[in-house]
């Protein structure tokens, strides 16, 4: 035999890297033969293993190992290729391989058991979950046995927590150490033996456990005869939960819990079980919300209060304990896999791209920058005497309701008043006449985020305007719109066309509500389908209302330190958002899509 067995010498490699030495097909199911391998093939009372032969260009599901010719074969469906001499990764399915080394060593333990009983008994076969079936046959008459013996043996065995230990010997070693032979061996090869603690040698090729108390709880189900054989079967429980509780509530409840007793055996049990596993679901086997600990925990509920604050102690302890257990076991396992297939194409990075508002911030910002306006930046979190008090809205102002204000818990400053979120954009103009020192020429575009108490299709909490600001001599409603018209055909199209309509604001004077006409139904508000005519579902009038303007209020200059008697100035101010989706197109008919991080929506832009 030329394939190198790993898992006689370590049972507990869950991945190797091999090479394939042949590939064999036969009605459509595949098998390999490889130079070394970590799965254990089907034989001794041993049910196979399972998992997966990964290769470059192919991996094999592999659902049977046996042996061919003395060759393990892994058996199984191929996706992809794979040749010989390709190199490939060995993923054993640990879960299954844990279960059937539980299920062997419970074996051994069993017939160490009887022995333990009865010594002279004969052990001469056994099973260890093939076909679900798990005994020890004796040649010996157990018919005089008590179940219950056994059974106390072999809790017994595995409490003392003995070390299964392996060796390889060759066959005259065997006979010279007097080692019982339960079959025929090959004589020509080295063999494999395997010891519980002390107890005698056995040759034995399977995959066993390190210590006895990995097992899971063994029990003897029934002494049957049969085939001329005595059969004592048995079943390896899965770690019952609630019973381990049981078993923590009466080791810690208020009757015998002691505080120099030692930790409960449960926790005991749930530790020596951690020390042998690895993998990558540890953590929420053992840390997780309904993992191992948490549910050992539920026991302070049923506890005495004035036991409670121990139990806790010894709880912590416990956690801290698994913590640190569980790190060490995720260092190594790190530290510890070095297979990287550095042919193995790339992953190509997601590349992204910047948000549709931060695309209409841009565009805007250049479209101004065209006609000498300088972007700038005032802040968002501001005080009351920006946002409000210096637009000609002093405090308790009815104007101000229209606002709906996010008010900082801060101190009250006696010049600037209340720290709010700005609700407006309009809060640099007086920031700006500032900056320049009172000396126009102005033409400023301010832009940035706004804040207010709002929810619905058109209104979000946090949106953002543009603030357009022009003040210098001779400055007139002319100037505003012919700013707005070459803004409309720059940023909607050619053709576009803008409206002003009287309306109030306190820091303008006369003020507008500012329209842009419809690019559906061209400002008619109407649109012709199938020569009937009906109303464009769109704008509904033709126009599309996106912000306030007007001329600067004289006080709002005087505020800025400029002389309204020399200078003059207009001033706008509009959603990024509300600009934004009425672009050609674009069809967002609720603003808040855009912060809604569903990225099938912002892909689109
Ligand atoms: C103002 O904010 C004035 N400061 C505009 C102004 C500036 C007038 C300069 C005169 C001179 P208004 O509250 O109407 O005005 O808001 C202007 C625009 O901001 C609205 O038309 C809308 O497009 C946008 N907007 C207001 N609140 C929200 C919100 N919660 N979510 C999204 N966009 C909003």
């Amino acid at each position: 035999m030329n394939t190198e067995l790993i898992y006689l010498h370590d049972a507990y490699l869950r991945e190797v890297t091999a090479r394939v030495v042949n590939i064999l097909e036969e009605n459509n199911q595949f098998s390999a033969i490889l130079d070394k391998t970590i799965f254990y093939p089907q034989g001794g009372g041993q049910p196979s293993d399972q998992g997966e032969i990964i290769g470059l260009s192919g991996t094999l599901e592999v659902n049977h190992v046996s042996y061919n010719n003395g060759e393990p074969l892994h058996k199984g469906h191929l996706t992809g290729t794979l040749k010989i001499g390709d190199e490939v990764q060995l993923r054993c399915n640990w879960d299954l391989r844990y279960t059937h080394m539980q299920w062997h060593t419970a074996g051994h333990i069993v017939d160490q058991a009887v022995k333990n009983v009865l010594p002279d008994a004969d052990s001469i076969d056994g099973n260890h979950g093939i076909g679900k079936k798990m005994y020890i046959e004796f040649a010996t008459d157990l018919s005089k046995v008590d179940l219950s013996k056994i059974q106390e043996q072999t809790d017994r065995i595995v409490k003392m927590s003995l070390s299964i230990s392996t060796e390889m010997i060759t066959f005259d070693e065997l006979i010279k150490r007097k080692i019982k032979l339960p079959f025929d061996l090959p004589q020509n090869k080295s063999l494999r033996t395997v010891q519980i603690g002390q107890y005698p040698v056995m040759p034995d090729g399977g995959t066993h456990l390190k210590l006895t108390d990995e097992s899971q709880p063994i029990t003897i189900t029934q002494i049957i005869q049969k085939d001329g054989g005595w059969r004592v079967v048995y079943e390896v429980n899965k770690m019952d939960v609630k019973k381990l509780l049981t078993q923590v509530v009466e080791e810690l409840s208020p009757i015998s819990f002691d505080s120099s007793k030692q930790l409960p055996n449960s926790i005991e049990l749930i530790k020596s079980q951690l020390k042998t596993e690895t993998g990558p679901d540890l953590r929420i086997k053992y840390l997780g919300k309904k993992g191992l600990f948490n549910q050992v925990s539920q026991v302070l509920k049923v506890l005495d209060p004035r036991e409670r604050k121990e139990a806790g102690q010894k709880l912590n302890e416990f956690k801290t304990y698994l913590e640190q257990e569980i790190l060490n076991k995720e260092q190594s396992t790190n530290a510890k896999s070095t297979w990287i297939d550095l042919t193995a194409p790339g992953i190509e990075p997601k590349v992204g791209h910047i948000h549709p508002v931060s695309q209409a911030m841009e565009e805007i910002t250049h479209i101004f920058e065209q006609i000498g306006f300088t972007r700038v930046r005032y802040p968002e979190v501001d005080w009351d005497h920006y946002v409000f008090e210096a637009l000609n809205m002093p405090p308790d102002h009815p104007a101000r309701d229209e606002w709906e204000t996010f008010f900082m818990d801060a101190p009250i400053d006696q010049k600037m008043g209340k720290i709010v979120l700005t609700t407006h954009t309009s809060n640099g103009q007086v920031r700006e006449m500032e900056r320049l020192n009172s000396q126009p020429p102005i033409r400023m575009i301010n832009m940035g985020r706004c804040y207010r108490r709002q929810q619905d299709a058109t209104h979000t909490q946090m949106f953002h305007q543009f603030e357009g600001l022009v003040v210098d001599k001779g400055i007139n409603i002319q100037h505003l719109k012919g700013t707005l018209d070459y803004f409309a055909e720059q940023f909607y199209g050619p053709g576009t066309k803008s409206r002003i309509r009287p309306f109030h604001f306190q820091f303008t004077e006369p003020s507008f509500e500012v329209d842009f006409s419809c690019h559906l139904c061209d400002g008619t508000g109407q649109v012709k389908v199938d020569a009937e005519v009906t109303k464009c579902k769109f704008c509904k009038s033709g126009w599309h209302e996106v912000g306030g303007a007007g001329m600067v209020h004289p006080n709002v200059l005087k505020a800025g330190g400029i002389d309204p008697n020399i200078y003059t100035g207009f001033a706008f101010g509009w959603g990024v958002e509300r600009t934004y989706t009425l672009k050609k197109g674009l069809n967002i008919d609720d603003i808040r899509l855009l912060y809604s991080g569903d990225m099938r929506f912002l892909e689109q832009f």
